[in-house]
Parts: C-alpha cells; sequence; structure tokens
C-alpha cells in the first residue's frame, strides 16, 4: 500500500518514518510512505503557497493551484474518466471540521492501493479543495492541530497496523483490547501497598479468563 503525503513541512516525519514497526514495514515493502513538499509545485520565486483570505480576517489560507498540481501528479483523479481506474485510491484532506477518523474507517482503508494525504497549516486550505478535490475531510478528534501532519501520522499507523504482515503475529492488529498484565505478580510500589494481578489470569482456566476478558475489554 502506497501512502503519499503533502505537506510544507516533510521533515515532521523523519522520526516517525525511520523507527519500530513503521520503519521495518517499509523494509518489507508492505508500505511505502512518500512525503511530498508542497512547494515544489509553486511557480514563483517564493514558492508561495498560501494567501490571504477573500472578505477579510486574521491569517493566511493555502491556495488551490499548489494543491492541484501535486494531486495532477500523484493521482489519476483528474487525469481518467473511468471511475473504475480510481478505485483503489483516494485523496484525503485533514481539517478538524472533516468526518471523524475511527478504526473502522482504517480497516476500510487497508483495502485500499493508494492514500493521498493533503496535510493544510495556517489557518485553513481554500475551501474549494474539501469541495472538488478531497474525496473526503477528516479529522482525527475534536480539538485544534497547528496542521495535518500529525493526523497522517496517526491515520498512516491505524491503517498500516490492518495489513497482512505488519504486525508480528497475525492477531496483534486487535490486541490491547482488553486489560492486560505482566511480571511482577504483586507490585509493592512502596511498603505494605500491593498492586496484584487478577487471580483469574493466574488460574489456568482458559474459559474463566476469556470471560474475564469478554468484561474487560473495549
Ligand atoms: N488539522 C487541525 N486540526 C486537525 C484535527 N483535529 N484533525 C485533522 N486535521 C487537523
Amino acid at each position: 500500500m502506497k501512502f503519499d503525503i503533502i505537506t510544507i513541512f516533510p521533515g515532521i516525519f523523519n522520526g516517525f518514518l525511520s523507527e519500530s514497526l513503521l520503519s521495518k514495514a517499509i523494509k518489507k515493502k508492505i508500505i511505502t510512505i512518500k512525503t511530498h513538499y508542497l512547494r515544489d509545485w509553486t511557480e514563483d520565486k517564493h514558492q508561495t503557497v498560501d494567501g490571504k483570505p477573500y472578505g477579510g480576517g486574521p491569517g493566511l489560507v493555502f491556495r488551490i493551484e499548489p494543491l492541484f498540481e501535486a494531486i495532477q501528479s500523484l493521482s489519476l483523479k483528474f487525469k481518467v474518466k473511468s471511475s473504475k481506474l480510481r478505485k483503489k485510491e483516494k485523496i484525503i484532506l485533514f481539517s478538524p471540521r472533516g468526518k471523524k477518523f475511527t478504526n473502522e474507517l482504517a480497516k476500510k482503508w487497508s483495502k485500499l492501493d493508494q492514500l493521498i494525504f493533503i496535510c493544510g497549516r495556517y489557518e485553513g486550505v481554500d475551501e474549494r479543495v474539501a469541495e472538488h478535490i478531497a474525496d473526503e475531510v477528516v479529522s482525527i478528534g475534536d480539538y485544534v492541530l497547528n496542521g495535518g501532519e500529525v493526523a497522517a501520522m496517526v491515520v498512516i499507523e491505524a491503517v498500516a497496523r490492518q495489513l497482512p504482515g505488519f504486525m508480528h503475529d497475525a492477531d496483534s492488529a486487535v490486541k490491547d483490547d482488553h486489560a492486560q498484565y505482566t511480571k511482577p505478580e504483586i507490585f509493592e510500589p512502596k511498603k505494605g501497598i500491593k498492586w496484584r494481578v487478577p487471580k483469574v489470569l493466574l488460574s489456568g482456566d482458559h474459559k474463566k479468563i476469556d470471560e474475564w476478558r469478554e468484561k474487560h475489554g473495549r
């Protein structure tokens, strides 16, 4: 699966892409992740990506032209007529006003071949990007971030975990959905205080353990 990220801060992704399971998945070619510098698609000397909002107001808004040029080179959306050819790619615009990202969406998107992310910054993005370019506008939660970069990382991780071969074992994509404990059986943060592992988990009775896990799931 391929992820293309359009951003004015590609450096934000360096650590994220070079550590842990994600870098392994990249080496194993389960995923390909490319960052694209939005200013590369500008034509003026100052590589301007933003402008003043029509109607006035503070702050600057991302202009549509560089974003359209970026999408032209990364996506089939404006190149092919047949929607069949485009079936397995999606263009996502990150915005706090978007539809809420969930694990369900992560599962659905993991069936695609390509996700293209537009990371907005500043006060916003020309609304025509949401109206005509993006297939979906997505928010990762009810708070306002400085831009879409952190949201892109969240979505990449949640989607990549759903891909076959990404995790160490087949079912661990769903792990962490119930409470878990490990050694020691009794932990003493200070004298006289004992934090214990629930007895049922030490019992070896798998039926009871399953019931307990069912009750302590998310
Ligand atoms: N950009 C700014 N805030 C955001 C959020 N909560 N989700 C996605 N993109 C954003």
